[in-house]
């Protein structure tokens, strides 16, 4: 719509441009000028429409897939939606995800008008992912992390919805979450969101590098890192002086370690090119794999980053304050003693 405004706009502009002609042909051509202008128009109509047309042809949609599926991959993957260990389909969700909450089961995000989102129009995709609201209305457990991507861009939210709009719908009914309070979830939601979260708009720091920039947007809206590896309060908002301190009740009950650049608890040894080589491939640079959780992000996710956009997000890991938390210290103890 935007498009064809500007279209318009810029068609009147070129009509009411036909000064110039009067003033070269003034007098008895001033009678033809209206038919000329029309024909201007025509013209430029025809010329306009196989530009509109050009704009939603399968090269262009094409080229919109593929960056959604790059913001996608970004963001880790989704593998939260997609039952891997039963074989389930592509982000037609039933996957069981373990909280200190209850048990959550990933949703279907494909295209399927009745079980997925294929109903979905733009706006219910943007406010899902930034003010976790359903087209219904209902509040989503900020398991979904809408509190990280509710700093995606707009054009970029876009992009992912065309992605996951290409890929193959699955009629497949979502289960209901497993949770130790089910009663009065949306009001406690709704009180958590009002009073309690106060979402931040990722901003850009003009004063520093623009991979720093990249890597900064990166990790806080679309790669999430923060969801696992900043520990929570007991309201389950995150910490905001313990920013990527670790946390021991990350998603399944699992420890995402401290990745702050602390020296001794976090990951200040390592080195730009250990971080990206291990957001790649899942290798740490004591040779160790990664488990779990980060494993799966890994997998359908970071390791298809861009070298310069990995790089951008080791910059920006280790420019961020050192926090002594010693979770890391707690794990090197425990394979001390597997070594012995
Ligand atoms: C879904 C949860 C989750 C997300 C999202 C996530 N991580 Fe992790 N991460 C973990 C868990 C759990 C571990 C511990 C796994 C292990 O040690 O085998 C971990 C381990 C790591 C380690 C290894 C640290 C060490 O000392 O062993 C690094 C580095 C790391 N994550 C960086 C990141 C970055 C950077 C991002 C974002 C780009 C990110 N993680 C996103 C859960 C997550």
């Amino acid at each position: 719509m935007t498009i064809s405004k500007i279209r318009l706009k810029s068609t009147k502009k070129a009509g009411s441009n036909l000064w110039w002609w009067t003033q070269i042909f003034p007098g008895k051509y001033g009678v033809n000028i209206r038919r000329l202008s029309g024909l201007v128009f025509l013209i430029l109509f025809i010329l306009c429409s196989p530009l509109e047309a050009a704009e939603e042809s399968p090269v262009n949609l094409a080229a919109d897939i593929q960056a959604g599926k790059y913001l996608f991959q970004a963001s880790g993957g989704c593998g939260c939606h997609t039952d891997t260990k039963s074989n389930g389909a592509f982000l037609a969700g039933g996957r069981p995800i373990k909280t200190p909450f209850g048990t959550f089961y990933g949703t279907n995000i494909t295209p399927d008008p009745e079980t997925g989102i294929g109903n979905w129009s733009d706006e219910d995709f943007i406010r899902a992912m930034t003010q976790g609201l359903s087209p219904e209305g209902n509040h989503y457990f900020p398991v979904f992390p809408y509190t990280s991507f509710q700093r995606i861009r707009r054009e970029d939210l876009l992009a992912l919805k065309t992605y996951l709009f290409s890929i193959p719908p699955v009629h497949q009914k979502n289960l209901t979450h497993d949770l130790i309070l089910p009663f009065g979830r949306q009001a406690a939601l709704m009180f958590w969101k009002n009073f309690v979260w106060s979402p931040q708009p990722f901003k850009s720091n003009p004063e520093l590098t623009e991979s720093w920039n990249r890597g900064a947007y990166l990790t806080q809206a679309l790669a999430h890192c923060g969801e696992c590896h900043t520990p929570r309060n007991l309201l389950g908002t995150l910490k905001s002086d313990m920013h990527f301190a670790g946390s021991k009740d990350g998603p399944e009950g699992e420890l995402a370690s401290n990745i702050t650049p602390d020296k001794k608890s976090g990951i200040g040894s390592w080195s730009k090119v250990d971080i990206s080589y291990f957001l790649q491939t899942g290798m740490k640079p004591d040779g160790d794999d990664v488990q779990g959780l980060m494993g799966e992000v890994i997998e359908f996710g970071y390791q298809y980053l861009l070298d310069e956009d990995l790089d951008a997000l080791a910059e920006y890991l280790l420019s961020l304050p050192p926090i002594s938390n010693e979770l890391q210290a707690n794990k090197s103890e425990k394979l001390k003693e597997e070594d012995y």
